[in-house]
């Protein structure tokens, strides 16, 4: 696996290949990203991933400092998982100057949700997608780019700016990979007490009992449903931020009977100071 820090030398080192699978990250890696880049190598000619701690996308008080920082470790997986070229590039390689073009994402669907709790967080995750997806693609007839769908609503932002800029990328979406006990894995886990993992499970499973609850009628009262499902995990203790029903289509809440309407069950909640997120479609 060949490593790689500055734009030009992505580029050269792509400039064999005509259809990246492409693996964005911000390192610290599971086995949810290295079943993406498993899922994603066969579908181009060349596996490429990133580790890159994106700036634009931590607000001030969020995690940006202390974010998991383990590039040996994730570039020896990387390599493992069949990886060909890894781009770590650092802060003043993909941003050599203040990055004041920006992607704004529809706000229908990029302000609601994590959108609504962690405001400008699309814009930022927008803005070095597409700047990655220039370095990787560029010049490129076609690619894939392979993201979890754990962060669900951030797949969705990512295949609509896709679609809107008619980018040639097929958008892979990977399913999320989950502990023995059901936890998803995420790098945020990580931050968790002993104490505070073996509770962490209890979001998948506070996701699951609300969607089942909902499904139990074709016409439920969702919004007490989603109440009650707050107040259990705040009950053992989460500051759940949101559990709710939306449908897949468009994450909004859905109008009238259930009945036929593919729906996704999202949360997002705080466990002492770790926040988590999960989903399940249902
Ligand atoms: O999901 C992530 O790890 C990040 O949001 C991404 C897509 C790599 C952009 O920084």
């Amino acid at each position: 696996m060949q490593i790689v820090h500055t734009i030009p030398e992505l580029r050269e080192a792509l400039a064999p290949y005509k259809r990246p699978a492409f693996v964005p990250t911000m390192g610290n890696l599971h086995d949810g990203h290295i079943a993406l880049v498993k899922q994603a190598k066969p579908l181009g000619d060349v596996s490429v991933s990133s580790i890159f701690v994106n700036r634009l996308q931590f607000a001030p008080h969020e995690d940006f400092d202390s974010y998991p920082r383990t590039l040996d470790a994730d570039a020896e997986r990387l390599e493992a998982a069949g990886c060909n070229v890894l781009f770590a590039p650092l802060e003043k390689h993909l941003y050599p100057e203040p990055q004041t073009y920006k992607v704004h994402p529809a706000t229908d669907l990029s302000d609601i949700l994590e959108g609504h709790f962690r405001p400008g967080f699309f814009i930022g995750v927008s803005t070095v997608v597409l700047k990655l997806f220039s370095c990787v693609f560029a010049g490129m007839p076609t690619g894939v780019a392979a993201f979890g769908k754990k962060d669900y609503q951030q797949v969705m932002v990512v295949r609509r700016m896709v679609q809107q800029f008619a980018l040639p990328i097929e958008i892979l979406a990977g399913e999320t990979q989950r502990a023995e006990d059901g936890l998803a894995l995420s790098s945020r886990n990580g931050y968790l007490s002993a104490a505070e993992r073996a509770e962490a499970v209890e979001l998948s499973k506070a996701i699951r009992a609300l969607g089942e609850a909902a499904r139990a009628s074709d016409t439920p009262d969702l919004p007490a449903l989603e109440a009650q499902a707050m107040q259990a995990l705040a009950r053992r203790g989460w500051k759940p931020d949101y559990l709710t029903v939306r449908r897949r289509a468009d994450l909004l809440a859905p109008q009238g009977p259930l009945a036929g309407e593919p729906l996704v069950v999202l949360g997002a909640a705080k466990l002492g100071s770790t926040r988590l997120i999960d989903n399940l479609e249902i």
